[in-house]
């Protein structure tokens, strides 16, 4: 089984999540790699708040690249504003052949469960893409001394869906 995660972090958290996943996934014999997106130009707090609000997709400097040789693939942004951070909008348009692909979404946030929106928002775009999101996770801030049973959590449900 090959999986890749594919995220995008502000100022560090959602990296945090995506090492725990990583190390569970490679506990479990999963090969896996990593591809941290970063944005062409940097933007202000309100900024962000202002881009997730209005749905915008602000340009990354590399983009997700060809999925099709992935088992399973993660999807990692941050909340803003109630919604999944722009650069997830980007991030979802970027992905090719992410039709009939297995997704996990996960997004961190500040606030405990101020997440859930943000996850919705991009377990719809991956859907209307064709895409077949197999579960979602939120982590938060608040909640940090979680993230690695969180992380355990969902690997272990993850695998357990695809028969691993
Ligand atoms: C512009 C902006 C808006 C945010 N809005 C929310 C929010 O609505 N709810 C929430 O729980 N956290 C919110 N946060 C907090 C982030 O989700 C949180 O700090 C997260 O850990 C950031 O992830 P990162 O370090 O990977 O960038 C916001 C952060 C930013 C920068």
């Amino acid at each position: 089984m090959k999986a890749l995660i594919v995220y995008y972090s502000r100022s560090g958290h959602t990296a945090q999540a995506a090492d725990a996943l990583k190390r569970e996934l490679d506990a479990k014999g999963v090969s896996v790699e990593v591809l941290r997106l970063h944005r062409q130009q940097e933007a202000s707090f309100l900024g962000c708040a202002f881009e997730a609000r209005r749905g915008a997709k602000p340009a990354l400097v590399e983009l997700p690249k060809d999925v099709s040789g992935y088992d399973l693939l993660f999807l990692g942004f941050p909340t803003w504003a109630g919604h999944a951070s722009s650069p997830a909008n980007s991030m979802v348009e970027g992905i090719q052949n992410v039709s009939g692909k297995k997704c996990v979404l996960f997004s961190m946030s500040g606030l405990k469960s101020g997440f859930v929106k943000a996850l919705d928002d991009i377990d719809s775009s991956i859907k209307s893409l064709g895409g077949y999101v197999v579960a979602k996770q939120g982590f938060s801030e608040s909640e940090r001394a979680l993230t690695a049973e969180r992380a355990a959590g969902l690997v272990a449900k993850v695998l357990g869906h695809s028969g691993s």
